[in-house]
């Protein structure tokens, strides 16, 4: 594992962005999974600022979500679609077609879940795998348990991910209580991931998925037995 910490987010951003960038250039239909939550925000914003630059080009481009909330549908702004149409897809030229996130409204999840991972093989794997990580070591929604989930699934949100995810919605009973999430085999399988964080509060468990024992109570930890991840971490 590589580890680099930056004074401030912009910093922070500023290579996620160029690293994400690298791999568009090296491979211009690459495929890229991503990330929601607020940390990838302005590493969106750098990658439209390229794009608008002419220094990068997104035509061929294809994307693989980490995942997306049960029963939100995709139009209503708290979806994860919705946020990504937002903050990536509007402002480069993708083809929205080669845009993928997981249907959350689908009225057979299992099936949904199975078709995600089959879309994600037919496309040959995730390139570059763009992570953020949750207070409690989350990966995508892999909340911590009692055994790492392997494949595509649906998801019951533990408390403290409900509670760090009330500021979005009105009220706290608004809060999705389910999520449709991409296993560890197909974040595990890209070929090269980066996981991006910031904020004081995150320090301790990104220590934890460092240094700590692989335990899926800890689900970030399983990174360590990945063969090319850049933890990008600045504190502010
Ligand atoms: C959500 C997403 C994760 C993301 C996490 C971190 O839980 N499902 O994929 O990594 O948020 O969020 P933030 O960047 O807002 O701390």
């Amino acid at each position: 594992m590589k580890y680099y910490s930056f004074e401030s987010y912009e910093k922070m951003s500023a290579k996620a962005a160029s690293m994400v960038a690298a791999q568009i250039t090296l491979k211009e239909n690459c495929v890229l999974g991503l990330p929601t939550g607020s940390t990838p925000i302005r590493t969106y914003e750098i990658l439209a600022d390229m794009y608008k630059n002419g220094a990068l080009d997104f035509a061929q481009v294809q994307t693989v979500n980490l995942d997306e909330y049960c029963g939100i549908p995709k139009e209503n702004e708290q979806s994860y679609r919705s946020f990504m149409n937002h903050n990536l897809f509007d402002n480069v030229n993708i083809n929205i077609d080669n845009t993928n996130v997981p249907n959350g409204m689908a009225s057979d999840i299992a099936a949904e879940c199975i078709r995600y991972d089959e879309l994600i093989d037919s496309l040959g794997g995730i390139d570059l795998q763009l992570l953020g990580i949750g207070n409690n070591g989350h990966i995508g929604f892999n909340e911590p348990s009692r055994q790492f989930s392997k494949d595509t699934n649906c998801i019951d949100l533990t408390e403290d991910t409900i509670q760090a995810y009330k500021r979005f919605f009105n009220d706290i009973s608004e809060v999705p209580r389910k999520a449709i999430t991409m296993g560890m085999r197909s974040i595990l399988h890209a070929r090269k991931i980066v996981l991006i964080a910031n904020s004081l509060v995150k320090e301790k468990i990104i220590r934890a998925a460092i240094e700590g024992p692989i335990t899926p109570l800890v689900p970030a930890s399983i990174l360590q037995l990945h063969p090319d991840v850049t933890i990008l971490y600045s504190k502010k």
